[in-house]
């Protein structure tokens, strides 16, 4: 098990656990911060395959759990079942020193993690991330949100837990196609700052978006590490913090057109496409080299997950364009975009000329 500590100036620091067989030793380590009862908030998918090894895990080590399950996917994150959830811990009887526990993907995470933030002005909650992309992302870092019809995420709060414990062989039982869209965010995290790491995720560490444990092991520790850097330094998004977002603002944009359709494009899917798409800008514009884009649409194609816009479908520039200046993370309308210098460098480009990414967008396939 490797431990990778999380800290920051306006937080209280917590560890995030990496290892094999850790949902056997949850009771374990959750055991200290919890002086009372805890309630582990899971999807009905993820209740029928792991939270029985967890109840059992907290039973042994002496502490309470009540299971709360909302039904699987981002139609989740709502107001409907962030009410539900809270008031299922009303009735439960929680209080500010009990536990919640997030035993889920990002959509568990996220919903869980508001409603901790939300109940009696804040307890604590644990993350048990279950999926490659909450494992590497979603689970680190303090953001938490549900949607509305407006918009994605755009209710939530800052509320960091108190320890993450992300177990290798959860995700055995991950469908191949989720643990793909994970890796993208892997990939992600190598492109922005670790050239090394992103050369063995291109050679020895390559199955791991296969499922390989002992790879995926080694990738969510690396991403960790690298998430939990930058989370530390702005845990706000006040500057650092939006390299994350690299192949989030073209990516997003893609999502959008295609109605959030995880069906048709994964939000990995998407990424890695606007990861392939903010390299080939940074070229257009001299930033980076042609090899390094040759370079990372090699790894990403290697991968099995898109290089191209046509392989996500059809569209309009100037509805991408829109997209992306109203993305939430845009300020004052300025196209901001997350752009490379190399591989393993990247940076904020704030004002970013709108009339160059629309022609940009109709060279990659968008029509006119
Ligand atoms: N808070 C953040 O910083 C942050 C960052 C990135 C993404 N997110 C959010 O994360 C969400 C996406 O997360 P996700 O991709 O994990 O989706 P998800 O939580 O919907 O999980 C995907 C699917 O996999 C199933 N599943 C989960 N674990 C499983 C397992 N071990 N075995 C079998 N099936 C399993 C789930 O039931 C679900 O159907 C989005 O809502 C996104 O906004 C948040
Ligand atoms: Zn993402």
């Amino acid at each position: 098990m490797t431990i990778i500590p999380v800290s920051g100036g306006a937080f209280a620091a917590y560890d995030v656990m990496v290892g094999r067989g850790l949902l056997a030793q949850a009771g374990k380590h959750i055991a200290p911060l919890a002086k009372g009862r805890t309630v582990i908030v899971t999807d009905e998918t993820v209740a029928g395959i792991h939270a029985q090894a967890l109840t059992a895990s907290l039973t042994a080590a002496g502490v309470k759990s009540e299971v709360v399950a909302v039904p699987a996917g981002e139609g989740s994150k709502s107001f409907a079942e962030l009410e539900r959830v809270l008031d299922r811990l009303l009735e439960i009887g929680l209080d500010r020193k009990d536990v919640v526990i997030a035993l889920g993907g990002g959509v568990v995470g996220d919903l869980a993690g508001l409603a901790a933030a939300l109940f009696m002005r804040g307890i604590d909650f644990v993350q048990i991330p279950t999926t490659l992309l909450a494992q590497v992302d979603s689970s680190v870092g303090g953001k938490t949100a549900i949607d509305t019809p407006r918009g994605k995420n755009l209710i939530g709060a800052f509320h960091q837990p108190r320890l993450v414990l992300a177990d290798i062989d959860v995700l055995a039982t991950l469908p191949p196609r989720q643990v793909k869209s994970g890796w993208a965010e892997v990939l992600k995290h190598g492109l922005i700052c670790d050239a090394a790491f992103f050369d063995w995720l291109a050679g020895e560490g390559a199955a791991g978006a296969a499922g390989d444990p002992a790879a995926l092991e080694r990738a969510v520790i690396r991403s960790v590490e690298i998430k939990s850097a930058v989370v530390g330094e702005d845990e706000k998004e006040a500057g650092r913090r939006a390299l994350l977002n690299l192949g989030h603002t073209f990516g997003h944009a893609v999502e959008t057109e295609v109605g959030f359709d995880e069906g048709a494009l994964a939000h990995g899917e998407a990424v890695a496409l606007g990861c392939c798409m903010a390299f080939r800008y940074s070229a257009r514009e001299g930033l980076c080299s042609a090899a390094d884009v040759e370079r990372v649409e090699a790894v990403v194609s290697a991968a099995g997950l898109p290089t191209r816009l046509a392989q996500a479908g059809v569209f309009v520039a100037d509805r991408l364009l829109a997209l992306m200046a109203g993305d939430k993370k845009a300020e004052g309308g300025a196209l901001t975009l997350i752009l490379a210098r190399g591989i393993g460098q990247v940076f904020v480009a704030k004002g970013v000329d709108a009339d160059k990414v629309r022609a940009f967008l109709i060279e990659e396939g968008a029509t006119a």
